[in-house]
């Protein structure tokens, strides 16, 4: 496998803590960790496969640094990349948009023509509303560490057992 290129934004630690667990899962060898607050957007670039990490804030908001990296996008030619998505969220307290940064960036990584790949059933959450959703599964892996970090570690080893094999 290519190495991974892992680029997260956190606001409190939560999805940086997630991006350091799925980087342990893959074997720390094989993934570069980039926190986006220090990143420049063309980094994506040096790799095939990436992995974007984001919680949601404001009501439905990109996480600040998400804010800032998120523009630099429009630049860059994700043709060939393969891309999964993970995100943190609030089911309880943001039940209407529960995960919606991870949405947002879905939208922007397939604007740019990237390949996504770890889709995830909505089955053990409980939501009302959310733009992370499409055809019935998330966009990536849905993570909740406010209602069930119990099962954060879990469903990291499912995710990255699932999508190793449709990696580069
Ligand atoms: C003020 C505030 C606003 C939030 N807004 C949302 C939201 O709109 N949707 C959501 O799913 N979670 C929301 N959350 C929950 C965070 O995304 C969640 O706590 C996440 O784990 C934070 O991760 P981080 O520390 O990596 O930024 C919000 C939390 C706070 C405190």
């Amino acid at each position: 496998m290519k190495p991974i290129g892992l680029f997260y934004g956190s606001e409190t630690g939560n999805t940086e803590n997630a991006a350091s667990m799925i980087a342990a899962e893959f074997g720390e060898s094989n993934v570069d960790l980039y926190n986006i607050a220090e990143a420049d957007p063309q980094s994506l670039l040096s790799y095939d496969n990436i992995i974007l990490g984001a919680s949601t804030w404001g009501f439905g908001e990109l996480q600040s640094d998400w804010e800032n990296f998120l523009p630099g996008f429009d630049q860059l030619d994700l043709s060939g990349k393969t891309v999964a998505l993970f995100g943190l969220g609030d089911q309880e307290n943001y039940a209407d948009v529960f995960l919606d940064a991870m949405g947002t960036i879905y939208s922007k990584v397939t604007e740019r023509g990237g390949q996504t790949v770890g889709a995830w059933p909505t089955d053990s959450y409980e939501f009302t509303g959310s733009t992370a959703v499409i055809n019935g599964s998330f966009v990536g892996l849905a993570l909740d560490a406010d209602n069930q970090d119990d099962l954060t570690s879990d469903r990291i080893s499912q995710w990255v057992a699932q999508i190793q094999g449709q990696l580069q």
